[in-house]
């Protein structure tokens, strides 16, 4: 490829596809996505069919924490794998519970659309400790049931996605979506929206400053990049993780222009790049919508999950993009004085904030990557 292209591509960040046209089309990670196109579809059994949805949930930083077990007859055990936590930014793994009840509660709404109830038993051996372990997150009894209705919710779970991409500034979002948003709970939160200029302005302040204190923290930087996916090959190796697919983002790695190590080189220009990359998107924010809980028990977290889920399912159906961004609501040391002004905020009279995000409206982007649902299956 010409100097010319790779300048465009990295000042612009465009894709420069004319004259590359053999290279774009053969950069999708297809096996990565095809988790997307199998659900539902490649399976009969009861219970892989509702699994293949719940493994496209939203979770923290797609890792994908589930272990399944299937062995015993109409029930489903699930595990945390516990190599699969994010200790720097989620040290009491809050955020990868709250990713358990997105799994929940789509693999609820997918029973339901086969006639199946799903009866939970979760955290039956306790959970309430610091960290999750071996012990199971739940256990659930499938049944068929006349009485179990399809959720309208769960025709949208295909096109679901955390919309990352910087929002349309001169669109404004309008109240009825911001109505609809805080309608989408089925569980005991508080959802609060906000399109007010002056409000937004000031939750952009704090989720760019929050997101700051994250890329000057070294170790909870770096916790990010070690899980970067750079390029198909990447991609399809760990279909999990920060996944970076596409013509522009192979042909940055095959120069060695986006790497991990440089990445982390804070003097380079590829860490500046990527920085103002993700600065750009927290500040292009119409509007946000975030979830506070009385208390902070798995429970609550588990009901997060719910409620999120059905948020960003709502916000499909809208055609709204939203995007999480929890920097601010993270409990490690050097984000205390952040916490505590998000805090502040969102749950002046007591409680956790338990999910902020921005919302607004950009191009629907491809699916992130998942495993497939068989690596997932354990004891088989
Ligand atoms: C509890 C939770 C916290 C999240 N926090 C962030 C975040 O801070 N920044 C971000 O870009 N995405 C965040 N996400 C979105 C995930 O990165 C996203 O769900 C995952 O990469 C899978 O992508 P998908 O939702 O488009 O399928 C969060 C998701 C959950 C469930």
């Amino acid at each position: 490829m010409k100097r010319r292209k790779f300048l465009a591509l990295v000042g612009g960040g465009v894709v420069v596809a004319a004259g590359v046209g053999g290279f774009v089309a053969t950069r999708t990670p297809h096996s990565a996505l095809k988790p997307w196109l199998d659900a539902g579809s490649a399976y009969t059994e009861p219970r892989k069919r509702a699994l293949s949805y719940a493994i496209l949930a939203p979770n923290p930083h797609n890792r994908q924490p589930w272990k399944i077990d299937i062995s015993e007859p109409d029930t489903v055990k699930i595990f945390v794998d516990t190599d699969r936590l994010l200790p720097h930014t989620d040290p009491f793994n809050r955020q990868i519970t709250i990713g358990f009840g997105c799994f929940l509660e789509t693999l609820r709404m997918a029973a339901a659309q086969d006639g199946f109830g799903v009866e939970e038993n979760l955290f039956p051996e306790g959970g309430e400790e610091t960290q999750l372990d071996k012990r199971p997150v739940a256990i659930l009894k499938f049944s068929r049931d006349a009485k179990v209705k399809p959720d309208p919710l769960f025709g949208h779970v295909l096109n679901r996605r955390s919309l990352k991409v910087p929002y349309d500034m001169a669109r404004s979002i309008p109240d009825e979506m911001l109505s609809a948003i805080e309608k989408a709970g089925v569980a005991q939160n508080q959802i609060g929206t906000t399109n007010k200029p002056e409000t937004v302005e000031k939750i952009r302040e704090l989720t760019h400053k929050a997101m700051a204190v994250e890329i000057d923290t070294p170790r909870t930087y770096k916790e990010s990049v070690d899980l970067f996916r750079i390029g198909k090959k990447e991609v399809e190796a760990s279909p999990d993780g920060l996944s970076f697919f596409g013509p522009m983002y192979d042909s940055l790695a095959l120069v060695g222009l986006f790497t991990r190590e440089g990445a982390l080189d804070r003097g380079s220009s590829g860490f500046e790049q990527g920085i103002a990359t993700v600065m750009e998107s927290i500040d292009a924010a119409m509007g946000h919508v975030w979830l506070v809980s009385k208390t902070n028990t798995r429970g609550d977290q588990i009901n997060t999950g719910r409620d999120w889920v059905r948020i960003n399912l709502v916000t499909t159906r809208l055609g709204l993009g939203v995007h999480p961004l929890s920097q601010a609501l993270q409990e490690y040391p050097e984000m205390s004085a952040m916490y505590k002004e998000s805090h502040g905020i969102f749950a002046p009279d007591g409680g956790t904030v338990q999910m902020l995000a921005r919302l607004g409206f950009g191009k629907q982007v491809a699916p992130t990557p998942r495993w497939e649902l068989e690596e997932k299956i354990i004891g088989v």
